[in-house]
Parts: C-alpha cells; sequence; structure tokens
C-alpha cells in the first residue's frame, strides 16, 4: 500500500519564510540546450502555490551523474536560465551531485543544505527512489511535504496498485529483462495482462523455444522467462510476429544496406529482430482498446530509427485513443509520445522513469518514507 505523505497544506503559515524546493530538473540537455524541459515545467504549479503563500523559493537539483565532482559538463546553467524565464524570483543552486554527501547521504551536507531554510517540499519525482541527502535528510529537521507534482504522481501510481479499473493492461518495453523482472513480477500481481516488446521480448521467445538470430537476448535469464510463462500463461502477452533487419543493416543508418522484413516468432540466423511486427501492434492495440486502466512504460523497438517505429507508435496511438485511464512512465516512452505528438493524449505522463518502476513494484520510495517521518537515519 502507498501510505499517504503530508501535502503542502500540511505546511506551517510560510509568508515571509524560505522555503527549499527539492525538484529534479534533470532534463535532457544536448549542446547546451534543453531537449525536453517538461520537468521543469512540471515543478511550476508547486512553485506557484509557495509563492502565493509569501514564501521565498530557492530550488535544488541533480543534473547527470557527475559523481561527486565539480564538473563543467553538468553545469545547471542552462536549468538555471529556463527556470528564470518560467518562474523568475526562484534561485537556483549548483548541482546538488558536484558534492560526494549528497549521494553518500551525509549528515554534515544536509545540514548545510537546509541552513536557513524555514520549510522543504519535495517536487522531485524522479530522484524519490534515491535515498540521496537532499531527498531524504531535509525532512528530519525542517517542516516538510510533497509538492503538486509528487503527490499527484503518488495518488496516480499509487491508484494504479490500489484499486485499477479492469481490464487493466499493462505494456512494458525496453531492452534488458534483468531491469524490469521486479516489475514484470509485480504488474503480473495487479493487470490483468502484461503485454511484452521492446529488446526484451527476444529473452522470453528464446524461453519459449524460439531461434532470435542475432536479436538481445539475455541468456542467463531464459530460464526464468520460462517460469514466468509457465506460471502466468496467457496473461502474459509476447509478440506474435517481429521486425527484423537483415545481415550487414545498421541501425540508424538505412544507408548502411540490409533488408527489412517481417518474420514470425522465429528470427532467422544472421537477423536482428528490432521492433514488433504488424499484427502484434494489432493485437496489443485490441488489448489496449478494451482495456479500462492503461500502464505503459517502454519503447517496442528501436523506434529512433524511422524503419522501426511502427510498434512502438501504435502503441502510442493505440493508448493516446483508448477510453481507459492511461498512465506512461519513463523517459524513453514519454519521448516516444512526443515524437508522435500525443503526449497530451494520455491521462498521466510520468516524470519518473526508474522511480515510477519503483513504486509500483515497492508501493513505497525512501524520499516518501522521508517525507512521513519514517526514515531515522
Ligand atoms: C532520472 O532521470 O532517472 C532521475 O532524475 C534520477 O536520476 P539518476 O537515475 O541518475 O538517479
Ligand atoms: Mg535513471
Amino acid at each position: 500500500m502507498t501510505s499517504s505523505v503530508p501535502t503542502l497544506e500540511d505546511l506551517p503559515p510560510l509568508a515571509g519564510k524560505r522555503v527549499l524546493l527539492r525538484a529534479d530538473f534533470n532534463v535532457p540537455i544536448r549542446d547546451g540546450e534543453i531537449v525536453d524541459d517538461l520537468r521543469i515545467r512540471a515543478a511550476l504549479p508547486t512553485i506557484e502555490w509557495l509563492e502565493q503563500q509569501g514564501a521565498e523559493v530557492v530550488a535544488c537539483t541533480h543534473l547527470g551523474r557527475p559523481k561527486g565532482k565539480v564538473d563543467p559538463a553538468y553545469s545547471v546553467e542552462p536549468v538555471r536560465a529556463r527556470l528564470a524565464e518560467l518562474a523568475p524570483g526562484v534561485e537556483l543552486l549548483d548541482n546538488l551531485r558536484f558534492d560526494p554527501g549528497e549521494e553518500g547521504n551525509d549528515p554534515a551536507f544536509v545540514a548545510r543544505l537546509v541552513e536557513g531554510f524555514d520549510a522543504y517540499v519535495n517536487d522531485a519525482f524522479g530522484a524519490s527512489h534515491r535515498a540521496h541527502a537532499s531527498i531524504v535528510g531535509p525532512p528530519k529537521s525542517l517542516p516538510s511535504a510533497a509538492g503538486r507534482l509528487l503527490q499527484r504522481e503518488v495518488e496516480v501510481l499509487g491508484g494504479l496498485r490500489a484499486n485499477p479499473k479492469r481490464p487493466f493492461v499493462a505494456i512494458l518495453g525496453g531492452s534488458k529483462v534483468s531491469d524490469k523482472l521486479k516489475v514484470i513480477e509485480a504488474l503480473l500481481g495487479v493487470a490483468d495482462q502484461v503485454l511484452i516488446g521492446g529488446g526484451m521480448c527476444f529473452t522470453f521467445l528464446a524461453a519459449k523455444g524460439n531461434g532470435t538470430g542475432a536479436s538481445l537476448r539475455e541468456d542467463d535469464m531464459v530460464d526464468t522467462c520460462r517460469a514466468l510463462l509457465d506460471e502466468h500463461g496467457d496473461r502474459l502477452v509476447l509478440p506474435s510476429d517481429i521486425t527484423a533487419l537483415g545481415p550487414g543493416g545498421k541501425l540508424m543508418d538505412p544507408g548502411a544496406g540490409g533488408d527489412v522484413r517481417q518474420v514470425g516468432t522465429t528470427v532467422p540466423d544472421g537477423w536482428t529482430g528490432v521492433d514488433i511486427g504488424p499484427g502484434t501492434a494489432a493485437d496489443f492495440g485490441d488489448r489496449i482498446a478494451e482495456a479500462r486502466t492503461v500502464f505503459w512504460n517502454g519503447p517496442m523497438g528501436v523506434f529512433e530509427d524511422p524503419r522501426f517505429e511502427s510498434g512502438t507508435r501504435a502503441v502510442a496511438q493505440a493508448v493516446a485513443d483508448t477510453r481507459a485511464f492511461t498512465v506512461v512512465g519513463g523517459g524513453d516512452s514519454a519521448a516516444a509520445l512526443a515524437q508522435f505528438g500525443l503526449d497530451r493524449e494520455v491521462d498521466h505522463v510520468s516524470t519518473g522513469g526508474g522511480a515510477s518502476l519503483e513504486l509500483l513494484e515497492q508501493g513505497d520510495l525512501p524520499g516518501l518514507a522521508a517525507l512521513r517521518g519514517e526514515l531515522t537515519n
């Protein structure tokens, strides 16, 4: 069960007070430019509310993984500039991960961080699965609450676990079964059907005795996949056809040659499965159309390459079209939705990848437990 967390209304009066806002502004940046500012825009309702109360807001975030050292490649400057446009008057501290105390959850770092503040708000859903200093430390000494973004993520993702309308159909993609095993198990415990696409489908297909050619496959996970298939049978739905790239072909490089062809569930030697096929896309689409609750995480294929975007596009379109309550988690699936112009067509696009999966898996996160006052060290 996801326990509730204190929300903004639970904070003491904030007029004239200084509030430390932990945000997840870990946005994609290319050549110094922000590629997608969703995570910055998503924090605005919280910032606006705090400012309406008369608080002075100072925000902090991590950016990338600079490993405890100051590294200009991970400067928050582009974020600071965007934030200044969207929320003038909000200060942004330096990248939290420039200090080893952040990931080390060092009490001395927490003490420096909270110095001079009267309250703490966590709106960093995407980082709340990390027991890092800025996530779990401040609630030990400051009045603390979840911001609007975090609150909504907890309501939506917690609601999927607690009382989904049925049928509940989950669609999972991504390359590795090993990364998604726990969430596959958790979803099998709550969803009516779990549809598997992406690179990880080949380990499942191998477990059913299909040849997978040169496709991604985790040999040490084949037995685990076989056991899941034996136990859950037709609730675990695999592709019935595959789009494959022939010998000599290169991903993201159509000029390199290599045939593209639909194969059944057996990928020939020398061929690489890179997307679900049209039959599978139609089947997944029908199941999504009949659902009342849908959760989607992970692309169905290498959608960045136009030759292999159809499966992901079909799933994105089906998720956009269904009357079901739809939740999309994870950076890649959100990026796919945006690429197809469908990001406004779903009920909830989670700002967290790992965090959304961990919340579905465990029903709780270190950052939530901290806000409830349940972490003592
Ligand atoms: C993310 O982008 O997944 C979050 O910001 C967390 O970042 P991390 O995976 O580097 O902890
Ligand atoms: Mg991550």
